[in-house]
């Protein structure tokens, strides 16, 4: 690429170098000029030479029709097949009590229940569950009724910042459900997928036993 100014080209103002030589200003000036055109040139060639399918392409990323039951209402969408249970509660549902943490199945904090068993929602392909039954934090309470495990942790002060507090509540009623709660050592086990960076796992372990009917 030529850097040689053209000649009807003025020198920068301010410039004490001669006309001849190209200054770093109109080198740039020069440069990006020639470098836009080879954009729009390729951006014209993309069109020309097939782009327009390529985006065409790129739009069409394969989806599905899923209808399930969240909180005891039907739901029909037609989503990504990529589409995590995960995303799906929070992106098109608006129900962002799930919480995302780790986004690969080591921390908890999306835990919900799908046909009455606990599960990683990051975990969960949407598509794959058609006609399931899924329960997430928002559908726990009886109206204004409190799950008396959701109860429990306010009783016990089971959580700080409360981040995890969802998964680990959606974890307990599963590990309740499951008899999982002979001892603490035994519900420190089974819950022990729900990590809380904040370390209330004594006063969550109280909660759940006491929800447990152990107290
Ligand atoms: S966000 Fe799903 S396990 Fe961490
Ligand atoms: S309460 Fe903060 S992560 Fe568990």
């Amino acid at each position: 690429m030529s850097t040689e100014l053209p000649e009807s080209v003025p020198p920068p103002t301010g410039s004490s170098e001669p006309h001849s030589a190209p200054t770093r200003r109109t080198f740039i000036a020069t440069t990006t000029v020639a470098g836009g055109v080879v954009v729009a040139g390729g951006a014209i060639g993309g069109v020309l030479l097939g782009g327009t399918e390529e985006a065409a392409g790129a739009e069409a990323a394969p989806s599905s029709r899923v209808s399930l039951t969240v909180n005891g209402t039907r739901r029909t969408v037609t989503v990504d097949n990529r589409t995590s249970l995960l995303d799906l509660l929070r992106e098109h549902f608006d129900l962002t009590g799930t919480k995302k943490g780790c986004n690969a199945g080591a921390c908890g904090a999306c835990t919900v229940l799908v046909d009455g068993r606990r599960v990683n929602s990051c975990l969960t392909l949407a598509v794959r569950l058609e006609g399931a039954e899924v329960t997430t934090i928002e559908g726990l309470a009886d109206g204004d009724r409190l799950h008396p495990l959701q109860q429990a942790f306010i009783d016990e002060d089971a959580y700080q910042c409360g981040y995890c507090t969802p998964g680990q509540i959606m974890s307990g009623v599963g590990c309740i459900k499951e008899g999982h709660t002979g001892s603490p050592d035994e519900i420190r086990e089974w819950m022990s997928g729900n990590i809380c960076r904040c370390g209330c796992y004594v006063k969550i372990v109280r909660a759940v036993e006491q929800t447990a009917g152990r107290k």
